[in-house]
């Protein structure tokens, strides 16, 4: 019996009440404000409405066989599928999502963009301990802001499984200038095709890296945006929407119509070109924050960004896209509105080489700018590594949680990213969502920005969610090989 990917575990299903149980096994240095403090408790005091409807969801993460490019893959996933599935919620309304692990490893879920209470990031060691097998955890949070987010565990290299799903907060004063909405996930994928995760791990760590020749190689293939390499790891398939490229997932709407795409990049390794046969993309929001919106051709997501667009039909059934920047293979769905004769499996659209989004063009909507103000505390990061040994650093570290980076409550803080290193990272952020800053004034608010070899970036952020937060590298693999720190509020 062909086992199929929307197979769900019966168990998922049941609706759980369960109570939050806060605390952390790691008390927080001296003079910092713990994940369970008073100032986190009463920001998100601050944050609750009388009365606002709670969501419950059940999520259980365990193993699971689907079906994959004809062939059952063995992998990891949250209620039997991948993606896991697509949480709604309004913004002001409480999140409460109970996590089982049926997994062998312990995990832990972080809500990837969403300025929660520091207790329910999900970062193990600095705001939970990890959820153990067998062991459960009850989640549960006012969630502050509408937009596009995801969910994926803070273990290891879990991310790199099937263990993501999409977060949609809805805008209770959604201006609505859409007739229909899709969620699109893009991953890369190696699980039951390629080498395991750790194994990857493994092989990165024994070769350093990349040789000079994948270096040169990747770069004269991405170059570029990226500035640099692609990325380390050429995966078997890339999926959107958990489908490979020869078994499409497809988007349907009518004619006429105007669609809002969701999309979200989970992949750990590789960043995406997107675009729509015979359309044009206008670009909506960043990391679920709006912009003043542009029209392009095509955009470059990295990992962990999300990009809201809004896309005019016209009749037919039309390729989405993307490209595996600077790799071999895409991934790909079919958006069909009304009649039309699917494109072949290879074809390129042409508008992937029209024209990019400009990431310095963008321009945050006034209504959610940050407001000039100049920076009371700055922090540098300098991103370094990947020089024959498989070590990713913030200013010469890998990760130690007793090495925060200080800010205070109320204080607007400035990072400058600095990266000398030969690869991009896409930096991100818990807790906050930042303002870009560019050369020519305040940019977009985003969580997760791509920071290209020799390039500096500043992104400032209003201390205004206390507690631990990591700041990391959103390639996993990088991630996991040390390029972590973390702002620590100071009581
Ligand atoms: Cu999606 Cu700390 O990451
Ligand atoms: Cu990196």
């Amino acid at each position: 019996m062909p086992l199929s990917r929307r197979q769900v575990l019966a168990t998922a299903a049941v609706a759980t009440v369960g109570i939050a149980v806060g605390g952390c096994d790691r008390q927080p240095g001296r003079g910092r404000v713990g994940p369970s403090s008073p100032a986190v408790q009463a920001t998100e005091a601050r944050r609750r409405r009388a009365g606002a409807p709670v969501r419950q969801v059940a999520l259980t993460a365990a193993p699971v066989t689907l079906e994959l490019a004809g062939r059952p893959i063995a992998t990891w996933a949250y209620n039997g599928n991948v993606p896991g599935p697509v949480v709604r919620v309004r913004a002001g309304e409480v999140l409460r999502a109970r996590l089982d692990n049926r997994l062998p490893e312990a995990t832990t879920i972080h809500w990837h963009g969403v300025a929660l209470r520091n207790d329910m990031d999900g970062v193990p060691e600095v705001t939970q301990a990890p959820v153990q097998p067998g062991g459960h955890f009850t989640y549960e949070f006012t969630v502050p802001a509408p937009g596009t987010y995801f969910f994926h565990p803070h273990v290891g290299l879990q991310l790199d499984r099937g263990l993501y799903a999409a977060l949609v907060v809805e805008d209770p004063d959604e201006p609505g200038r859409y007739d229909g909405e899709a969620v699109v996930v893009l991953d890369d994928w190696t699980d039951g095709l390629g080498p395991s995760p750790a194994a990857i791990m493994a092989s990165l760590q024994r070769s350093g890296g990349m040789s000079m020749d994948d270096m040169m190689r990747g770069m004269t293939a991405a170059g570029g945006q990226l500035g640099g390499a692609g990325g380390e790891v050429n995966y078997p398939r890339y999926l959107l929407n958990g489908r490979p490229p020869e078994d499409p997932a497809t988007l349907a709407a009518r004619p006429g119509q105007r669609l809002r795409l969701r999309l979200i990049n989970a992949a750990a390794d590789t960043a995406f070109r997107v675009a729509v046969g015979g359309h044009r993309l206008q670009v909506t929001h960043s990391d679920g924050y709006p912009l003043d919106p542009v029209t392009v051709d095509a955009l470059l997501m990295g990992m962990g960004e999300r990009y809201d667009l809004l896309v005019d039909l016209h009749e037919g059934v039309f390729p989405l896209v993307a490209v595996a920047e600077g790799k071999r293979g895409q991934a790909r769905g079919l958006l069909r509105a009304g009649r039309g004769t699917p494109p072949p499996a290879r074809a390129r659209p042409t508008e992937l080489d029209g024209r990019l989004l400009d990431p310095a063009r963008l321009r945050a909507d006034p209504a959610v700018a940050l407001g000039s103000r100049s920076p009371d505390r700055t922090h540098r990061l300098t991103l370094s590594g990947g020089m024959g040994e498989f070590r990713w650093t913030i200013n010469g570290r890998t990760f130690d949680p007793d090495r925060p980076l200080p800010l205070r409550a109320g204080e607007r803080t400035r990072l400058v990213f600095e990266n000398p290193s030969m690869m991009f990272h896409p930096m991100h952020l818990h807790g906050h969502t930042f303002a870009v800053q560019h050369p020519t004034g305040a940019g977009p608010r985003k969580d997760t920005v791509i920071v290209a070899p020799m390039q500096r970036l500043a992104v400032d952020l209003d201390a205004d969610n206390p507690g631990q937060w990591v700041v990391h590298c959103h390639n996993l693999y990088h991630m996991e090989a040390g390029m972590m720190t973390s702002l620590a509020y100071l009581a």
